[in-house]
């Protein structure tokens, strides 16, 4: 099965395109830069020349503008990328004959709920960047009839700007950290995420998808595992309520996902995401140790 990634160079789209990859599927990676095919999302003819070329039986649809609070500032770009481009991405990934698996968020949700959020509760997005990828969605459903929009959330990984490097780094150099301890959510691992979406893809059951790792945690709950995990338990840290850490984007409060039809897909639950960070942490150390040697 031939597999083009859009955003192959981002956070998920690295773990994508490197972990886990079925011997069947040969794939493709794509994104605006980098040393692999160039792809514009936002540019038609571009899309229709890369995809046209490729002719993939699956695209999965990484590529994303994921500034959460620059989205506030810069609302234009956050629709060009995850509307206009979700939805040129669909169309000419429909043109091809192929299907389409759009990565979508936890943020689509207002978070008011007493429960995890499932695939049939209505979303109400908050900010920008929650629009605007709730726009994507809509218009992948709208055009390309066989497509999967997986949700997932609280995403980190070995590629990329996270919460959980963020807090090592922090610890590390010694600053008192102060962490949001009033939202929850579900933390993430990109190559769980990429295992998910491989099995996501195999087979034909179209439709919207939570994959986020089980469990739920607050945002101190979270980084007080990854100082325990990182062999840092008594660092300094200190619970806060969102209020005194004020962002432009409004979070939602509660955003925890859960799914109610993994059986569709024949898929296994997640792991706990406690065991998820543990793998993250030695997997990090390992890539530090690497760049340290090299
Ligand atoms: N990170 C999270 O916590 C989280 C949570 C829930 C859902 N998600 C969703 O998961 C997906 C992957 O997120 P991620 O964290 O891996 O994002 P990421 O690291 O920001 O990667 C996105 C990739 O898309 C590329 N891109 C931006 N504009 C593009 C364009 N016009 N054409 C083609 N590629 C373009 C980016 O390139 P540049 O870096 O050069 O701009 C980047 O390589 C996204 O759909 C995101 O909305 C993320």
């Amino acid at each position: 099965m031939r597999v083009l990634v859009t955003g192959a160079n981002g956070m998920l789209g690295r773990d994508l395109c490197t972990h886990c990859v079925p011997d069947s599927i040969e794939i493709i990676p794509t994104d605006i830069t980098g040393d692999v095919t160039r792809l514009d999302i936002t540019n038609p003819g571009n899309v229709r020349s890369v995809i046209g070329d490729a002719r993939p039986d699956v695209v999965i649809h990484c590529a994303a503008y994921t500034q959460v609070d620059q989205a506030e500032t810069d609302p234009i770009t956050a629709y060009r990328i995850n509307a206009l481009g979700a939805e040129i991405v669909a169309q000419e990934t429909a043109r091809a004959g192929g299907a389409m698996c759009c990565i979508s968020t936890d943020f689509v949700f207002d978070g008011t709920a007493a429960r995890p959020y499932h695939e049939y509760d209505m979303p109400n997005p908050l900010g920008v960047y929650a629009a605007s990828k709730l726009a994507g969605e809509l218009a992948v459903a709208r055009h390309c009839p066989r497509h999967w929009i997986v949700r997932t959330a609280w995403l980190y990984g070995i590629h990329g700007r996270c919460f959980p490097a963020a807090i090592l780094r922090a610890a590390r150099s010694g600053k008192p950290l102060r962490v949001v301890a009033d939202q929850c959510g579900s933390p993430t691992y990109t190559r769980d995420l990429a295992q998910a979406l491989w099995s996501v893809i195999a087979t034909p059951t179209y439709g919207t998808y939570h994959a986020v790792n089980a469990g739920q945690a607050t945002w101190y709950e979270f980084a007080c595992s990854v100082l325990r995990e990182g062999g840092m338990p008594d660092a300094e840290i200190t619970p806060i309520p969102g209020s005194d850490w004020p962002s432009p984007a409004k979070r939602p409060g509660f955003s925890v996902l859960t799914s109610v039809r993994p059986e569709l897909s024949g898929r296994h639950p997640m792991r706990h995401w406690q065991a998820a960070l543990s793998d993250y942490i030695k997997a990090l150390g390992d890539a530090e140790a690497g760049l340290d040697a090299a």
